[in-house]
């Protein structure tokens, strides 16, 4: 039963409504208690004011838009309005800093968004690098009990289980740059975390319309996890075929830690209109793309993290977000960071 509960029936702990299912929440407070003892309040408190981390990257494709200013790294604004339009609040996390920061980061973030984008994995104090330790920071607390979501979407999407590998680079080229697909549920996907207790309006559109934006030159195969045994502790949830008729896994989730991945870019359907053209725009796509985002912050709020007046001064909110997509940026608005931040 604690088992259970602890290992991955999270939707037990989620009230869809603003009635609390007391029964999961009194199972939950008896679980937490026998494994943590002291630390019951922190996790049991649902934390109506979430802190998300998301990762920014290394610049290079954005650097000649800004000819005579100092960038180092950025973030597109489409991600950050992504957790916004959930009610949720974003700390940038900076590339190329020490391991102390990043760990520093999880310990006071109810949550990380590792965004899309085109970085390579091996450059040293890049994105990958970041990545690798704000996995092993977010993994070793899960593993002591606390409850520390992460969502990776394209670029994320394939960064997680490389640094779980700890730098194991197994993916498939892929050929799937602007095109939008319908998802291919695997038979048991409603045993998901992700998908069992969405709508089933949600679950149809999804199915049926064209509306994931896939965007990406690499990608998974079912054989490229089950060859690092990867399917051990993920789940694949659906896989979509590329031009060339690979088959690619769109979308996953660990099986008992809430991790979270997909290969298409549900934040582009609401906020990019470059690489998502109108017949992403509909309100049956905006439906998709707004259910992934509430979906993940509503995660981030069973994290009782609060380090709310200590991160104050370092939110997105002390940066402008600077429109490019009238320069033919694919990005309408991106965060720049100088090599200072
Ligand atoms: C993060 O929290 C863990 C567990 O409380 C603690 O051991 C560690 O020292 C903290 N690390 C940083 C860098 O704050
Ligand atoms: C992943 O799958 C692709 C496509 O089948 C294959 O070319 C590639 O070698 C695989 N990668 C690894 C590391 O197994
Ligand atoms: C969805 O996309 C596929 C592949 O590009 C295409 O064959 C199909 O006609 C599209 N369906 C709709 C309803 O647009
Ligand atoms: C996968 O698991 C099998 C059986 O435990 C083991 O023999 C093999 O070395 C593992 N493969 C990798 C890539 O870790």
């Amino acid at each position: 039963m604690c088992g259970n509960l602890l290992s991955g029936n999270y939707n037990q702990l989620k009230s869809d409504t603003s009635v609390v299912n007391m029964s999961a929440w009194v199972q939950l407070l008896y679980c937490v208690s026998l494994v943590l003892g002291s630390s019951l309040a922190e996790i049991t408190a649902r934390n109506e004011r979430p802190i998300i981390g998301i990762l920014a990257q290394e610049s290079y494709s954005i650097n000649k838009f800004f000819p005579n200013e100092d960038v180092h790294s950025f973030i597109a604004a489409s991600y950050v309005k992504f957790v916004e339009s959930s009610g949720g609040r974003v700390l940038p996390i900076m590339i190329g800093h020490d391991k102390d920061y990043y760990y520093n980061i999880i310990n006071k973030t109810n949550g990380l968004l590792l965004p899309g984008g085109g970085v390579w994995f091996n450059e040293t104090k890049g994105y990958a690098e970041a990545g690798q330790h704000l996995y092993d920071a977010a993994l070793a607390l899960n593993k002591a009990g606390d409850f520390y979501p992460i969502w990776g979407t394209c670029l994320g999407m394939e960064l997680i289980p490389y640094v779980a590998l700890n730098g194991e680079e197994l993916r498939a080229h892929c050929y799937s740059k602007k095109i939008s697909l319908p998802l291919n549920f695997k038979p048991d996907y409603k045993s998901s975390r992700l998908f069992s207790t969405a709508p089933k309006e949600i679950i149809n559109i999804l199915k049926t319309e064209n509306v994931t934006v896939n965007s990406h030159g690499f990608c998974f195969t079912e054989a490229n996890f089950t060859r690092y045994n990867l399917t051990d502790e993920w789940k694949v949830l659906s896989t979509n075929v590329d031009r060339d008729g690979l088959e690619f896994i769109s979308s996953y989730e660990h099986k008992s830690l809430p991790f979270y991945g997909v290969q298409f870019h549900p934040e582009k359907n609401l906020f990019e209109f470059e690489r998502a053209p109108t017949t992403l725009h509909t309100s049956n796509a905006i439906k998709t793309s707004s259910y992934f985002a509430d979906f993940f912050v509503d995660e981030c709020r069973k994290n009782g993290h609060n380090f709310e007046k200590e991160l104050a001064k370092d939110l997105i909110y002390k940066y402008a977000p600077r429109y490019i997509g009238i320069l033919g940026s694919i990005y309408e608005q991106v965060y720049i960071f100088s090599s200072k931040d």
